[in-house]
């Protein structure tokens, strides 16, 4: 197992680049797969998730040239040009893979069988499979969970679904088997989710009608290849904004950052918190805004989060928690359930890790209470195989006086492969261990 220790660092400096989205590097293979045509893909995150998607429409039929380690060429096959993969398809530790493949696989005449490593196989299904099967989808999970099996429908028929959970994924995936229906299929989300799929569907050529909590789209409509630019993933960039309010010296700027409205719960948090935190745009890439953002050390203090803010900020909660620690008073999330079913119970495994390092915290069912403004002291925090824990405990190690151990760091790779060149280079101090 690998494992790291991570020794006190002053503060951060310089400036910093984060790898591409992950959630648009997934849907630029998935709909350039499905597209005709060409489609050039830069930016791209070459991460454990995203390159499991990828391996899975190759698997399909689909060619994937890649240029370099963030270029891709994905030669569409069009609507109807997948073909059933000769085995089953692993989607390693990524949700997004393949809750948004069951969406998208319901409409194809192959059957296909999707697993993943231990913490997938753990991960609920059934909020994709139940809509689904309302369209006329044919899926089995496995007590809920994968390995999930989707075989082909006679007809997939447009629904007008309610999510009863903030979900992207399943939004998307909804929509994605939508693609295939009959008639028009609509999805009304309880909150804003990111709205990823909405976007580049848009940038295929497609016409997605949203009004207010409501994404729709007509069936049969053929995707037409495109360029997507993938900007930074504002869900990576959030460590080292979390480090420049603790440590950040005078310039600490992460460049090219996402900050698509339905990701940017995590900036105006901090703000919340007392942040110094300036936005500086930059452009639209592949219909999505990016921008730089200059952050420095600041006086924290503990809030009530607002609910509302929670889903903008739903894999930024993680690293939020550290700040919290470094925040003067108490800091209350909830309207967090959501955590208890990500990579890991994100709410548990934080609250075990806070705890091992002396930060006084009591769970909630729906979030946690964190008492900020004390010095960290040495221990051991089991990320349990979560990528997003691990690199919040390097961030933490800027409040720590001793070195704190992290375990079982590998899967930091599924969404940030070079996290601790990144991270030394503007001066955390990670060793492996
Ligand atoms: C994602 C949606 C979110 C998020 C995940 C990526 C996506 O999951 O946590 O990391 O790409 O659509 P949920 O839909 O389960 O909230």
């Amino acid at each position: 197992m690998k494992n790291w220790k991570v020794s006190p660092a002053q503060g951060v400096h310089g400036s910093v680049r984060v790898p591409g989205d992950k959630s648009i590097s997934h849907r630029s293979v998935m709909l350039g797969g499905i597209a005709k045509g060409r489609t050039e893909v830069t930016g791209f995150l070459a991460g454990a998730d995203c390159l499991a998607t990828l391996e899975a429409f190759r698997a399909m039929g689909v060619a994937v040239e890649r240029l370099d380690e963030t270029s891709l060429v994905v030669h569409g096959r069009g609507l109807h040009g997948l073909a059933g993969p000769s085995s089953v398809l692993d989607m390693g530790n990524a949700g997004t893979a393949i809750r948004l493949s069951m969406g998208l696989l319901s409409g194809q005449r192959f059957t296909t069988t999707m697993t993943g490593d231990e913490s997938l196989r753990s991960r609920p299904m059934e909020r994709v499979a139940a809509p689904l099967r309302q369209m006329g989808a044919q899926i089995e999970t496995t007590a809920g969970k994968p390995p999930v099996t989707v075989r082909p429908a006679t007809q997939l028929r447009g629904i007008d679904y309610a999510l009863p959970m903030a979900s992207a994924q399943v939004k998307s995936a909804i929509l994605l088997a939508g693609l295939y229906a009959e008639g028009r299929t609509s999805v009304t989300e309880p909150a804003p989710t990111r709205d990823h799929t909405e976007r580049m569907l848009r940038g295929f050529g497609l016409d997605v009608q949203t009004e207010g909590p409501r994404a729709s789209l007509v069936g049969g409509q053929e995707l037409t290849a495109t360029r997507v630019q993938v900007p930074g993933d504002i869900s990576s960039a959030a460590f080292f904004l979390v480090a420049g309010c603790l440590a950040g010296e005078e310039g600490f700027v992460v460049e090219n950052v996402g900050i698509n409205p339905t990701r940017t719960g995590i900036i105006d948090i901090l703000r919340l918190m007392g942040a110094d935190l300036r936005v500086y745009p930059r452009d639209i890439q592949g219909g999505e805004p990016v921008a730089d953002i200059e952050v420095r050390r600041s006086a924290l203090r503990g809030v009530a989060v607002p609910p509302e803010l929670v889903p903008l900020a739903i894999d930024e909660l993680p690293v939020l928690f550290i700040a919290a620690a470094g925040a003067q008073g108490e800091t209350v999330f909830t309207g967090a359930a959501e955590l208890r079913v990500k990579e890991s119970d994100r709410l548990a495994v934080m609250s075990e890790g806070l705890g091992a390092v002396g930060v006084p915290n009591e769970l909630l069912p729906d979030g946690i209470r964190i008492g900020g403004g004390q010095r960290l002291r040495a221990g051991t925090i089991d990320s349990h195989g979560d990528h997003r824990i691990a690199m919040s405990f390097a961030v933490a190690s800027l409040l720590a006086d001793e070195p704190l151990s992290v375990r079982d760091v590998t899967n930091v790779a599924t969404s940030f492969p070079g996290f601790v060149a990144t991270a030394r280079a503007c001066g955390l101090h990670i060793a492996l261990a």
